[in-house]
């Protein structure tokens, strides 16, 4: 297994975690992040900035015959989820540490993800800060070749200005993704959308929210 990930259980929760700075250099070749789980044919979801890793450690206690790769560039959070994830036994669980769309673009085979998740995106209100948004014109073409054919992307966000922006998207980018009706995850609690540590957060606020589902179309 690559990048100091080990299948031995019992490892402390670094063996958890893969370093996208550590992996070889994309010319090398892809990289298939499925080889990282003890069953690596098994169905993989992946969700874009994990986080405290809630989402994840909840979903694949449900979910064990599914594999969960998050990824989360902040340091402390990546070792936070991967650390719960070990706690939990999750074998089912990695957490990759570094940028989710640059190891999509240019690591990540096609066809690999059957879901992908991405809720309560940091919004970058500031319009010289949106081209740091998760989803840009190019991003989704990425996401696209990275699903299975009919595979889903899902989105939950509190930010309406946000919100806006990945209608836009979709709207110029229907011959990729065609939406569909949202449904809350079984992890999610009575009346949340996802169940994150954000979503728990913001209800407190008494913050509402918008959740979309898009089916992948062609090829
Ligand atoms: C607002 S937080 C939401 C965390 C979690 N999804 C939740 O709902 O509680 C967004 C997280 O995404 C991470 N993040 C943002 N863009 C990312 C990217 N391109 N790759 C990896 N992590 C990213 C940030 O570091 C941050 O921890």
């Amino acid at each position: 297994m690559s990048a100091g990930i080990s299948r031995r259980r019992g490892l402390d929760p670094g063996d958890w975690v893969v370093a996208l700075d550590e992996l070889p250099a994309p010319e090398q070749g892809r990289i298939d992040p499925r080889s990282w789980f003890e069953h690596p044919d098994r169905p993989l979801e992946f969700e874009i900035g994990s986080g405290k890793g809630t989402f994840l450690v909840q979903q694949a206690r449900l979910q064990r015959e599914t594999n969960f790769l998050g990824a989360e560039w902040a340091a402390a959070y990546a070792r936070h989820a991967a650390d719960r994830a070990r706690r939990h036994g999750l074998e089912n669980v990695r957490m990759l540490h570094g940028n989710a769309v640059e190891f999509i673009s240019h690591w990540c085979p096609d066809g690999i993800i059957d879901v992908l998740h991405l809720y309560f995106s940091d919004p970058w209100p500031k319009k010289r800060h949106h081209k740091r948004r998760v989803v840009q014109d190019e991003s989704l073409v990425q996401f696209h070749r990275l699903l299975r054919g009919n595979g889903q992307f899902r989105i939950v966000t509190d930010h309406i200005d946000l919100w806006h922006w990945y209608e836009e998207h979709m709207e110029r980018n229907a011959s990729m993704f065609e939406r569909c009706e949202y449904e809350p995850p079984a992890s999610a609690g009575e009346g949340e959308f996802v169940g994150t540590n954000f979503e728990r957060k913001f209800r407190i606020e008494g913050r509402s929210f918008n959740a979309m589902t898009l089916r992948k179309v062609g090829d």
